[in-house]
Formats: C-alpha cells, structure tokens, sequence
C-alpha cells in the first residue's frame, strides 16, 4: 500500500540519467500521484552558479514523459513553502546527497509544522549532470 496521496520532488534533471529515473521511480514507489517541479534555466543559473546544457522547455518535456511522473511544472524557487502555496502535496522527495545540507534540515522542519513529510530516498553513486559534463569536457 502506498504511504502518500501527493508527492512532490524537485530537480534540474540536466542530461536527464539514471540517478534522475531511480529517484523518480522510488518516489512513485510511495505516493499515489507524484509532480515534479523542474527547476528554470533562470534559478539554476542562480543557485548553481552555471548554464543548464538542456533548456528547461526540453527538461520539462522530458521529466513529462517519465512513466512515474503525473505531473510537472517550472518551478523558480528553492522555497518549498512557495511552492506548497501553488499546489498541495503531503510528502517531498529528494536524494539523500541533501541530507545534511543546512536548507534541507529547515525546510524539513518548516515542513514539520504543516504535517508534510521530507523523506530522503537512496542517491544512486558514480553519476551525476556534473560528472556527465566532465567526462564530455575531457
Ligand atoms: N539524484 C540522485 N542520484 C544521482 C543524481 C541525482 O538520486 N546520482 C537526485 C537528487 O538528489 C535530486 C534529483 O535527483 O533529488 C535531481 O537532481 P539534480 O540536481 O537535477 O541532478 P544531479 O545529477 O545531482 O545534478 P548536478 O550534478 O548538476 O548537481
């Protein structure tokens, strides 16, 4: 039986890959609709301090197609609470590389207060967009 209603989880998904699927698959494993929000080009620049190399119309229309995925949106924030402003959901995904990071830990406690869950699902090692783009730099 699955935990949750809604599930949200948010990404960049550049040079969309395995790690993405598993993390996508896994949340799906637990909620019975699941959105993902895809970050824009704009807050990636922002955030990451870099240009995405797929453009986020072609990364919305990717994440659309995954077969976990219910729903998707662009999202230009990091505040989960502006996002919970636009749509409901009762749970958050996210790869446990996040675990520890201090933005993680409020949002996770913010969350807290309103009865929404943060639960952190396996990050799948050896790949990442970073890695990806360095091998293709070499
Ligand atoms: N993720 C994962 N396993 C990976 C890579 C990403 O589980 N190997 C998860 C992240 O924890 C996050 C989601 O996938 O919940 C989207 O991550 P994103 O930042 O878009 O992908 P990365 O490959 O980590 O990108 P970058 O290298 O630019 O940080």
């Amino acid at each position: 039986m699955k935990k949750y209603k809604v599930g949200y989880t948010q990404g960049t998904f550049d040079l969309f890959h395995i790690g993405h699927l598993n993390l996508l698959n896994n949340a799906k494993k637990l909620c019975d609709y699941l959105i993902v929000g895809v970050n824009t080009d704009r807050l990636v620049k922002e955030y990451k301090c870099k240009d995405t190399i797929i453009k986020q119309k072609d990364r919305i229309e990717i994440v659309a197609n995954i077969k976990a995925v219910d729903e998707v949106i662009l999202t230009d924030t990091l505040d989960k609470l502006v996002v919970l402003d636009k749509i409901k959901f009762d749970v958050i995904f996210i790869g446990d590389d996040w675990k520890n990071n201090e933005r993680w830990i409020n949002t996770k406690n913010e969350l807290a207060e309103k009865k929404i869950d943060v639960v952190f699902l396996p990050y799948t090692k050896r790949v990442s967009t970073t890695k990806i783009t360095k091998i293709c730099n070499k």
